[in-house]
C-alpha cells in the first residue's frame, strides 16, 4: 500500500486542482490532502472565498481524495508524515525545492503545475465582471 500526502487551499476548486489530485493519487493507493484552515491561509496572507468547511465538502466529493485533514501550521508536515504512514509527499511545482527536507522521511515529488489556472486568477475573473 503506497501512501500519498498532499497540501494546498483548494479554492475555487478549478481543473487544475482536480489534475494534480488525480495524479497524486495515481502515484498511489491512497490519498491524504492537508487542507489549509482559514486561519493559515492568513497566515500566509491568503483569504479565500469559500470557508474551510465549504473546501472540505467540495473534496469530499472528490474519488481520488481518501483523507482530507487541517493544515495549521508549516510545520505539521513531518509530524503527519509520519502519522499517516506517507511513503510520498507530492505537491506542484510552484513549490520546487520548498520540501526537500522531508526527503529523509519519505519521496518528494513536485508535479508540473498547469499553466493559465489558479484560484487567485479566478477571484480576479469574477472581480472584473
Ligand atoms: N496547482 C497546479 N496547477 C495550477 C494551480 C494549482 O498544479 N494551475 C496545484 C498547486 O501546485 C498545489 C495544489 O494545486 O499543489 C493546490 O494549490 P492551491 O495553492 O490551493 O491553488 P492555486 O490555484 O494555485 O491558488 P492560488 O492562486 O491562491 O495560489
Amino acid at each position: 500500500m503506497t501512501r500519498v500526502l498532499t497540501y494546498g487551499t483548494f479554492d475555487t476548486f478549478h481543473w487544475a486542482h482536480m489534475l494534480l489530485l488525480q495524479r497524486a493519487r495515481a502515484m498511489g493507493d491512497w490519498l491524504g490532502v492537508g487542507l489549509s484552515t482559514d486561519e493559515f491561509n492568513a497566515i500566509k496572507g491568503k483569504t479565500s472565498v469559500f470557508n474551510y468547511a465549504e473546501r472540505e465538502n467540495i473534496l469530499r466529493g472528490i474519488k481520488y481524495v481518501d483523507l482530507i485533514f487541517p493544515e495549521r501550521t508549516w510545520e505539521q508536515k513531518r509530524e503527519d508524515i509520519v502519522k499517516y504512514g506517507a511513503d510520498i509527499f507530492v505537491i506542484g511545482d510552484d513549490w520546487r525545492g520548498k520540501f526537500d527536507d522531508l526527503s529523509d522521511l519519505c519521496r518528494v515529488v513536485y508535479l508540473p503545475r498547469s499553466p493559465n489556472i489558479s484560484s487567485t486568477l479566478i477571484k480576479q475573473f469574477i472581480k472584473t465582471k
